[in-house]
């Protein structure tokens, strides 16, 4: 099916497009009252993520509403430790929490490699999305970096500092990359699942990158997320390693396409470290969406600049806030759409 709006593709292809394409990281779900409404008819997050018609209601949301020029599937990052045989909870108001966690080789034993089919409701939800999308705008499919997952299956949900994680990859390395290794496989198979049922690009988000020092970076994250780019070839990757400033002349080297930024990272300086032949993401501060339509203006277009026309594709440099105006939402995405470089 060929796509009304490529954009954001013609841009990760590095050609200079007629505006430079805008989506916001965490834009289904969290902000619009929409979405509210149809999660508040359910059980919780989890049957909204686990029901394919209304995962991809809630996924196109966002395309209707404020004019973004991607969809990003519904779903989480954690579907994977579940269908290898973590269960997750999604815990009102506190976020995800995991009843057992993984502790020492009895309980990697216990898990599998999963197959795209043991989330089969998410490349369902991207099957329904892509019939209604009907290519309005491409689909983005994602998952957690083995690093990230990794520390949710230690630690059992958020921490501010995910020291179990980290001890355990100072005590018990081998066990460390043996279950880092299982994450990878799982997540190169629901990856492929994704594009096979339509999504058009990926992103791999490392939420976590930024606790690592860049040595452990290098051994237990960057080597994962290199075999998950290597492996997945049909589709554009985009990796977001949030605070990873030293991992970014890396990923310059790995076959990803696109890096995406948060909005601590000098944009001159990341695109030195990056090079010229991978595109950019980011990297707008959410905070920056609490102020007035002026400052947002006068912020945005000062990003636009000093990204340049080609090679940028606008979003946050995080997941929007929660609590953010959804019109100031729109008002950044239509102030993107109008600039003319
Ligand atoms: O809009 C989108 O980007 C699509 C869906 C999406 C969700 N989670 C839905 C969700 C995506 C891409 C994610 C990724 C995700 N999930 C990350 C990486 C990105 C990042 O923000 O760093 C992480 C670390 C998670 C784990 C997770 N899921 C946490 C910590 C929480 C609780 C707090 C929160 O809202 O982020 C979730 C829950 C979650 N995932 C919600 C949504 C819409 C809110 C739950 C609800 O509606 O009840």
């Amino acid at each position: 099916m060929a796509l009304k709006n490529d954009l954001i593709l013609r841009t990760i292809n590095g050609e200079k497009t007629e505006r430079t394409p805008v989506w916001l990281m965490r834009q289904a779900g969290r902000i619009l009252p929409e979405y509210r409404a149809v999660r508040n008819s359910l059980s919780g997050f989890k049957e909204l993520v686990e029901t394919p018609e209304l995962a991809a209601e809630v996924t196109i949301q966002p395309v209707d509403i404020l004019g973004v020029d991607a969809a990003i599937i519904f779903s989480d990052i954690l579907v994977i430790p579940e269908a290898m045989g973590l269960k997750y909870e999604m815990v009102e108001k506190r976020g995800p929490h995991f009843p057992d966690t993984i502790k020492a080789a009895s309980d990697i034993k216990k898990l599998k490699i999963a197959e795209a089919s043991d989330v089969q409701y998410t490349i369902d939800a991207i099957s329904v999305t892509k019939k209604e999308l009907d290519g309005r705008v491409p689909i983005i499919g994602f998952a957690g970096a083995p690093w990230t997952i990794f520390a949710y299956m230690i630690e059992g949900g958020g921490s501010k500092t995910f020291s179990k994680a980290r001890r355990m990859l100072y005590s018990e390395p081998q066990l460390s990359h043996e279950l880092l290794q299982m994450i990878t496989n799982s997540t190169i198979n629901y990856l492929k699942g994704q594009i096979e049922a339509g999504a058009n690009l990926i992103q791999i988000f490392d939420s976590w990158a930024g606790i690592l020092s860049p040595e452990l970076y290098q051994e237990f994250a960057l080597k994962y997320i290199e075999q998950i780019c290597d492996a997945i070839d049909k589709v554009p990757k985009t990796v977001f390693a949030k605070d990873a400033y030293f991992a970014r002349e890396w990923f310059g080297k790995i076959q990803c396409n696109t890096v995406g930024l948060d909005w601590c990272m000098d944009v001159q300086e990341s695109r030195n470290l990056i090079g010229a032949d991978k595109t950019l993401q980011g990297n707008f501060d959410p905070c920056i969406l609490y102020s007035s339509e002026e400052r947002i203006k006068e912020e945005a277009e000062k990003m636009l600049v000093k990204f340049g026309p080609t090679r940028h594709i606008a979003n946050l440099g995080h997941g929007v806030y929660p609590d953010t105006d959804p019109h100031k939402v729109k008002f950044f995405i239509d102030t993107i759409k109008r600039f003319k470089h």
